[in-house]
Parts: structure tokens; sequence; C-alpha cells
């Protein structure tokens, strides 16, 4: 059994993808969830931490002079905890060059689309409106570029006749489910890696779409 590692959450909203963390704990998993922050006091995902017993922070970025400030205070809020990962779980801020730096390998993010594809927001709409025969989510390492770092995981999930946004994203959120804690596991148990050439997982290089899941 690896040693544990120690994972902070930064969420903004509802926080289903943290309650699937908070379910995967267990005596086999490393991962252990120290703290969840959010930048909103009324993000659900706060009563979700509250209810399992871990800590909670609220750092509400409206309080700070800007950007640089803010993360200033998150890196410092994060940092106490001393955490071996930062996971972002619907952490709806853009982070500074700096922030992502100091976290490089060690910051996961969710995006709700199969990336390179949809990056930004409103990704259901899009893949709909684009005739996407497939949609889908990514865990990927955290870059300077905006839902450009490596990618870890991808779920494909299909898109049927008669979808509408609300289908779908019910669709994606359910695989976000599985890969979010698979992904944070295999960080956990030190399989999955950061490398100047890419994301790793066993020591082999992953592929551009990262361990691929096909439903
Ligand atoms: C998810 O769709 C995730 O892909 C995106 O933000 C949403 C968060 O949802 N980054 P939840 O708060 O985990 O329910």
């Amino acid at each position: 059994m690896p040693d544990p590692c120690d994972v902070v959450v930064l969420i903004s909203g509802s926080g289903s993808n943290l309650q699937a963390l908070i379910d995967s704990q267990a005596p086999d998993n490393p991962a252990r969830i120290r703290a969840v922050i959010s930048n909103r006091a009324d993000a659900y995902g706060l009563q979700r931490a509250a209810a399992a017993g871990i800590a909670t922070q609220v750092l509400d970025h409206k309080a700070f002079s800007g950007r640089e400030a803010f993360d200033a205070a998150l890196t410092e809020a994060i940092d106490g905890y001393r955490p071996q990962l930062v996971v972002l779980a619907g952490f709806m801020r853009i982070l500074t060059a700096g922030f992502v730096r100091h976290y490089r390998g060690r910051l996961l993010n969710i995006h709700p689309s199969l990336l390179p594809r949809h990056k930004g927001l409103d990704t259901h709409r899009r893949a709909l409106e684009g005739g996407d025969p497939e949609h889908g989510c990514s865990v990927h390492f955290v870059t300077e570029e905006l839902d450009g770092g490596p990618v870890a995981v991808q779920a494909v999930v299909p898109v049927h006749a008669g979808d509408d946004v609300t289908s779908l994203s019910q669709r994606v959120h359910a695989a976000e489910h599985r890969i979010y804690p698979l992904a944070v596991r295999w960080f956990a148990e030190g399989r999955l890696r950061l490398t100047d050439g890419g994301a790793m997982l066993d020591g082999q290089r992953l592929p551009d779409t990262g361990f691929l899941i096909r439903p």
C-alpha cells in the first residue's frame, strides 16, 4: 500500500464530482481528501464535504483586489494542508500562470468534452450543434494553456438522436463521476504522472486522448 496522498479539492458549485471523489475513498485507496475550498459560500459542495467530515474553507474572490491577490491567498490556503494533489472540481475561476506553475504536475481538472474538442464553456450545446456523433469528458493536468494540458483519462459517451443539453449533460456527468475518482486514485498510487514528455501511466506515455474509456 503506497503512502497516503493528501488531496485538496477546489469547487464553486454543486460538487457532484466532489461527491464521487468522497465516495471513492476507501482503505485501499491512498487518496485522502484533506480539505475542500470554495470561492462561493453558497456552493452546495461545501455541505457535501461537511457531511463527510472534511474541512471546508471559503475564499470569496470578490473580496480580493484582483486575480493575483486571490490566487496568492488561495495558494496559501491550499498549501496549509500540504497536499500532494490539488483537484479542480467545477472551480469556475481562471487561474493565474503563477498559480498553475506552482502546482505543475499536481493539479488536475475535469472538463466536459473530449478535449481538444470544445475547450471553454457550453460544451454540450456546442457538441449538439456541431452534430458530434460522440461527446464525453476529460481529466487533464492543468498547464498554462486553458483546457490544454495533457489528458490523463477520457470517457466517450454516445450522442443519441433527440438528445438535448439536459439529457446529454446528464450522461456526461455520469461518466465524469467514473473517471475522476479513477484518475485521482492512479495519481495517488503513483501510477499517473506528468513529465516533460506528457502524461504517463505506469511508466508509459499516454496517447493524446489519455487512457480512453468507451461505452
Ligand atoms: C462538471 O461538468 C465539470 O466537468 C466542470 O464543472 C462541472 C462541475 O460539476 N468542470 P459538479 O459541481 O462536480 O457537479
